[in-house]
């Protein structure tokens, strides 16, 4: 027996992230948040001053950087260099950027392949000792993890995404740019609006998030049924 996955995708603003971490609190699994990957790529990048227009210069960077990632529901944590990033990644300059990052079909595959990685050895042991791990992104259900025991689509009304995100603090008109305009643009590599073959869509607009847990947690329950 190996561990359980579950794949989340969808756009910012679904509620995918305190959905993922919860349910992986609850069923005592890891918690990946793929997009901290894109994000630390950034940051890297922006530290050593890299030139995002020069894609092979930002791949290089990606493959070389000094990543650990700390995958805790309940405190995930990513480290560049030793060095606690997880609230720098989160800064409105990385989020204007990332896409940068996520666009560039050189850097793409290094951290997809990472990606990888790390599930697989979650799978066989990890941090969750085998158990498995929740996994959300923008194309985990379709190109990093399509044989996932749990596939999830997380959609939600594009008003109703950009005043969750203001909700938690920044300003309305760089919340609209960092949730519709990034999703405009990441949308160019990965299609995450509309759910593949053997993907469940949650449309968490009029859900709660105890209601989106028990959704997703429903469909764990099956797929170990
Ligand atoms: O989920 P997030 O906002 O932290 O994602 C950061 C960026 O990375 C965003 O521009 C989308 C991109 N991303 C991606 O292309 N593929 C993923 N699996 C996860 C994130």
């Amino acid at each position: 027996m190996t561990g359980i996955v579950i794949a989340i995708d969808g756009p910012a603003g679904t509620g995918k992230s305190t959905v993922s971490r919860e349910v992986a609190r609850r069923l005592g699994l890891a918690y990946f948040d793929t997009g901290a990957t894109y994000r630390v790529a950034t940051l890297a990048c922006l530290r050593e001053g890299v030139d995002f227009t020069v894609t092979s210069d930002v791949a290089a960077m990606v493959a070389t950087m000094n990543v650990e990632l700390v995958l805790d529901p309940a405190n995930p944590r990513i480290l560049l260099d030793d060095e606690d990033v997880s609230a720098l990644i989160r800064t409105d300059t990385v989020a204007l950027t990332v896409s940068k990052v996520a666009t560039n079909l050189e850097a793409r595959p290094i951290l997809q392949q990472m990606q990888r990685d790390v599930i697989a050895a979650e799978v066989e042991g990890g941090r969750s000792g085998g158990k498995g791990v929740v996994v959300e992104g923008r194309d985990i259900t379709t190109v990093i993890a399509p044989e996932a025991d749990v596939r999830i689509l997380m959609t939600a009304d594009d008003e109703v995404r950009v005043a969750r995100r203001a909700g938690e603090g920044a300003d309305v008109a760089t919340v609209r740019e960092a949730v519709l305009g990034r999703d405009k643009k990441d949308a160019t590599v990965v299609s995450f609006h509309e759910a593949a073959d053997g993907v469940l869509t949650l449309d968490t607009t009029d859900l709660t998030i105890e209601e989106a847990v028990q959704a997703v947690l429903e469909r764990a329950a099956e797929a170990s049924a």
